[in-house]
């Protein structure tokens, strides 16, 4: 289809309604139809869903970071689908909706929280890369960073600017979360812990110079770490989240709710716990009011005692185990020099699933 009548379509489409959600209608950028080819299409900012004005600006003046803006959101929603696929709630989003995660996030639950800092990490992640790989004319490396050179090193290569990069994702993923309710304040600390993950795992890489891999001259420079990384972590802050509860403070430009942490025994959250302030479902039965799909035809895995066992994610229903062929490589022999063959096996795994 014509790129740019899909634009008109499309802003048509939308100009007249109103999605409302919780979080970001924009995060449809990950899955959009109109952005599977990042880059070889040129982004029309006026047919992006769901952006407030500031957003509308930024993306019509720093067009050439839009597609890892995009790419940074799609990297996030990989990473939670990753950490929860052994869940009841498996971060599954819905592709012909904009509002990408139904109305599961539409709550300021644990899940909201996670999501929105590993989406907003995604942004500054993705950013961070695509500058360091010169994609942009406008961000590059990073050459304040640097200090002193080490012992046996000195800096070289091309350190990556993550600072930019969450400066972006600040300037972007943050710009609707504006408004004096309860709601902003949660997105806008977990947005602020995703990016702060980035920016405390930064680490240093080396490369070793030298006739036949001697390490005669060393060269480092800065590095975000691996994504995995950033989700692991956050994935612990999700299991220790705090919960608040939400107080309202007459300020001069009208009521302000902000947050409190509702447990005075523990200690407070610091800027890199997340933070939420309603309890999630138990996510068993499908229900399309909180958008739980239940867990009824999971896969489930009959030996852990965790979320992942049957006990657990079947909500104590049951399962059903069927057996499953799979052809697998097998009778591998090695050759002098140097392939391997193999035989094909039929292998027979029992597939446990809930009821
Ligand atoms: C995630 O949950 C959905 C809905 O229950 C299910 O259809 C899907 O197969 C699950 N994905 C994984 C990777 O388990
Ligand atoms: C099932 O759980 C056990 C015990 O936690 C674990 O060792 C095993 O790797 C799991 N199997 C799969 C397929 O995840």
């Amino acid at each position: 289809m014509d790129y740019h009548l899909l634009g008109l379509i499309l802003s048509f489409l939308f100009s007249g309604t109103k999605v409302l959600a919780g979080y970001p209608i924009w995060w449809s950028l990950a899955l959009g139809q109109q952005y599977t080819s990042l880059g070889s299409q040129p982004i029309l900012c006026g047919s992006i869903p769901g952006l407030v004005p500031k957003q509308l600006r930024f993306c019509r003046n720093y067009l050439e970071i839009m597609p890892s803006v995009a790419e940074g959101v799609k990297l996030g929603i990989q990473e939670c689908q990753h950490q929860f696929r052994g869940r009841r709630w498996n971060c599954t989003t819905i592709e012909d909706s904009l509002a990408i995660f139904g109305p599961v996030l539409d709550k300021a639950t644990r899940e909201s929280a996670f999501v929105h800092a590993i989406a907003s990490a995604g942004v500054a992640f993705a950013v961070t890369r695509s500058c360091a790989e010169g994609t942009s004319t406008i961000c590059g490396c990073d050459s304040h960073h640097k200090g002193p050179p080490g012992d046996g090193w000195k800096w070289g290569g091309c350190s990556e600017d993550a600072d930019f990069g969450v400066l972006v994702s600040r300037e972007f993923a943050d710009a609707r979360e504006n408004r004096p309710d309860a709601r902003s304040a949660m997105n806008r600390h977990n947005n602020e812990a995703g990016r702060t993950t980035i920016l405390d795992h930064m680490h240093l890489k080396c490369k070793c110079h030298g006739l036949s891999g001697s390490c005669e001259v060393k060269t480092c420079w800065w590095a975000q770490p691996d994504f995995r990384a950033i989700g692991d972590y956050l994935k612990d802050k999700y299991d220790s989240a705090s919960e608040m509860v939400v107080e309202k403070h007459r300020e001069s430009r009208g009521w302000v709710e902000t947050l409190r942490a509702k447990y005075a025994l523990f200690k407070p959250p610091t800027e890199r716990d997340l933070v939420y302030y309603e309890n999630s479902p138990n996510f068993c039965e499908p229900n399309p009011e909180t958008g739980s799909f239940g867990t009824r035809d999971r896969t489930c895995n009959v030996t852990s005692h965790g979320i992942d066992g049957c006990d657990l994610l079947c909500c104590g229903r049951g399962h059903n185990t069927r057996t499953e062929k799979r052809k697998e490589k097998c009778h591998c022999i090695f050759h002098w020099c140097c392939y391997v063959s193999c035989q094909e096996c039929i292998r027979i795994y029992d597939v446990h699933s809930c009821k």
